[in-house]
């Protein structure tokens, strides 16, 4: 999935061949499966279309620029051609000289003023062109399902909004244009030395085709190198942001080798190849060094053929032109001109292939993030071809009836694995439904059915009467509040992290904040921090206690005034305390809702006004608590297994207990 598991089974590195997944089976080797869309140059044209006039006026500039500098060469070859005219007195020489001189630096100077707008005008282009796409980029990876998160890590999405659109906009603010305006200079040279000599123009022509064709087979193979460079890269960087992510894992553990090790696989330690030909020992075919290595042999090999062949060509040519000014072909000055032109041809073609390798690799990044942008989410549902999207409902009160009518499940990412196995339940409004059962059992998945994170497989989950499918996923959204098993907070002020399931346009004020802190149970311990409701929680909430998190994610929900709200709760162990305070918060915010809890704790549970009980994906039984313990053997079990057992706890379970 993703690219974490491509390219990596080519076995020989030298060999870059980008065929090369053959190991995947069937449908998991297609480009979709790698997180990659074909690249297609009329997609990279939509992306920079916006900017078309503007990008219009710069390659106007730019060809204007390349094109008019090029005749400066012919005018100094008549300066030379002036110093060397002896019918002429010196005096009369010198004043064509500074004629020719004058006109050229005149030319030059315009040139460098194009030069310098153009410059400007691409740079800007392409900062606005990839600002356009990373918002785009972020927007369409924000719009994907959960099952989409499932298997794309975060690293790898990280790098596609950072690295990949990186080198888009080196292609669009230099790669393109430098390539261009290197290519019109050699054009307009070899024009020229057609004019100078027709002759000498001939046989540079056939050596610049020779090196031309000996090199481009090793530019296509740097453009593919470069690709495989990104995508052995792209992985290193996913391991290290989850590593980086979860470092009290790490450290506790005391994981800080394994995760070097692990990086270094990606990365590849030169400790552990040789300085030449560093052959793979232990699988890690496609590390950044090893990449690295054969890039770079293979950028030398290149750059050798162009420049070398380039200056050899320039040599040669020279060697000829001194032969043709003997026979008096040409005249001194006309040599010189052709040395300038046959200059700018090696140096123009040497600039343009070095800026085309980077377009070539610029377009393999293309299509990683030509994926993202295309991928449909397929919540909500998307239209069938040629259909219109359905008008989807917003009804205007959400009362609370929730039924599962024999629902099966499985998580898309392990489709074999029935996680619900015709479940149904009713739910009536503003009562609260305790999910009990084993770890594992399908409570939280139930939780997540019921805001759509995933679609079922067969069955209906009926929200008020209306199948899920056909209510508006936003406003279904907006009447929930929900706090996770594991609730997470942002690295803001508790405040922003109170007010993050409100719309921006909407403002409540400090008192209402407030009261909804207290039903939570967590206003006095966030005014009693120096900086009270500003204060800043460390990323991912890593500096507030785990009772807190769970305290500050209740009034969260709370402030958004959700109609369902849906509690997971955490299954870590609290002290008697915090357990107290938190129930205390479960027990406002229950009051004028529909609820569902994921309950581990005896005294929620003997709140619920229904209990449901699971096992091995599917409901055992549903009732009330005494109910479902003089009647339902697992319900007792989980009740004794469990430990949930508290001070006021049934004579049954007494009874169970003796
Ligand atoms: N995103 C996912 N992708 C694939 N399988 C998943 C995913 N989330 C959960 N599962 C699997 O689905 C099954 C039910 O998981 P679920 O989280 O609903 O259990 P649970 O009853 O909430 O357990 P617990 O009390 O431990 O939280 C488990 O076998 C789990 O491994
Ligand atoms: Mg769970």
């Amino acid at each position: 999935m993703g690219k974490n598991t491509q390219n990596v089974k080519d076995p020989e590195i030298g060999n870059v061949d980008d065929k090369g997944d053959g190991g995947a089976s069937g449908a998991e080797t297609s480009q979709a499966e790698k997180g990659e869309s074909p690249p297609s140059l009329s997609r990279v044209f939509q992306i920079i279309k916006p900017e078309g006039k503007v990008l219009l006026v710069g390659f106007i500039l730019l060809f204007a620029a390349e094109a008019t500098t090029q005749v400066i060469p012919l005018i100094v070859a008549k300066a030379y051609n002036a110093i060397i005219d002896f019918t002429m007195d010196p005096d009369e020489r010198m004043s064509d000289v500074h004629y020719y001189m004058l006109v050229s630096i005149i030319i030059f100077l315009s040139g460098s003023v194009a030069t310098f707008i153009r410059f400007s005008i691409f740079a800007v282009a392409a900062e606005r062109c990839v600002a356009r796409l990373r918002i785009q980029l972020y927007g369409s990876i924000l719009n994907q399902d959960i099952a989409f998160f499932d298997v794309h890590k975060s690293g790898e999405l990280i790098s596609r909004l950072g690295s990949d659109t990186t080198l888009l906009q080196g292609v669009v603010s230099q790669s393109i244009p430098e390539s261009l305006g290197n290519i019109v200079k050699a054009i307009v040279s070899v024009i020229l030395t057609f004019y100078i000599s027709p002759e000498l123009a001939g046989v540079s022509l056939g050596i610049i085709i020779v090196i031309v064709l000996m090199a481009s087979p090793l530019g296509i193979s740097l453009g593919k190198l470069s690709k495989l460079y990104q995508d052995a890269l792209g992985e290193a960087q996913t391991h290290s942001t989850e590593a980086i992510g979860q470092m009290r894992t790490v450290q506790s553990f005391t994981a800080e080798m394994k995760e070097k090790k692990r990086f270094s696989d990606n990365i590849g330690d030169p400790a552990m190849y040789p300085l030449w030909f560093p052959k793979s020992k232990e699988g890690k075919a496609k590390s950044t060094l090893i990449v690295g290595f054969w890039k770079s042999i293979y950028s030398a090999g290149f750059f050798s053929i162009i420049f070398g062949g380039g200056f050899g060509f320039l040599y040669g040519c020279l060697w000829y032109g001194f032969h043709l000014v003997n026979k008096g072909d040409i005249t001194l000055g006309d040599l010189t001109a052709f040395q300038a032109y046959v200059f700018n041809i090696g140096l123009g073609l040497g600039t343009a292939s070095t800026n085309v390798v980077k377009v070539i690799e610029a377009f393999g990044a293309c299509g990683r993030i030509f994926f993202l942008l295309d991928a449909i989410p397929s919540i909500p549902t998307p239209p069938k071809k040629g259909e219109e999207p359905k008008t989807l409902l917003k009804p205007g009160k959400f009362e609370g009836h929730l039924k599962f009518d024999n629902v099966k499940f499985a998580y898309p990412s392990r489709p074999n694995i029935d996680v619900l196995d015709g479940v149904s339940l009713s739910i009536s409004p503003g009562t609260t439904t305790a999910l009990v059962g084993g770890s594992g059992s399908g409570k939280s998945t139930v939780v997540a059915l019921l805001q759509r994170f995933y679609d079922i497989n067969s069955g209906s989950i009926k929200i008020d009467g209306n199948d899920i499918k056909d209510v508006d996923i936003q406003w279904l959204r907006q009447k929930i509040g929900y706090v996770q098993q594991e609730p997470q907070l942002f690295g803001l002020s508790v405040r922003d992290n109170l007010l993050y399931g409100l719309p921006d346009e909407k403002v409540i004020s400090q008192e209402v904040m407030e009261q909804a802190c207290r039903d939570a149970n967590c206003h006095d311990f966030i005014s009693s921090w120096p900086d009270g409701y500003e204060t800043l929680v460390g990323e991912r909430g890593v500096q507030v206690s785990g009772g807190q998190k769970q305290r500050i994610s209740i009034a969260r929900a709370l402030i958004t005034d959700c109609r369902l709200l849906l509690l997971d709760e955490a299954t870590s162990a609290l002290d008697a305390e915090s357990e107290h305070l938190v129930q205390e918060a479960i027990d406002n915010a229950v009051v004028g809702r529909t609820v569902v809890i994921v309950a581990h704790r005896l005294s929620t549970i003997q709140r619920a006004t229904q209990i449901v009980v699971m096992n091995k994906h599917k409901v055992v039984d549903v009732g009330t608590h005494d109910y479902l313990l003089e009647n339902c053997l697992k319900y007792r079990e989980l009740i004794k297994r469990q430990n949930m057992v508290s001070s006021g706890s049934t004579t049954a379970l007494k009874e169970l207990d003796s």
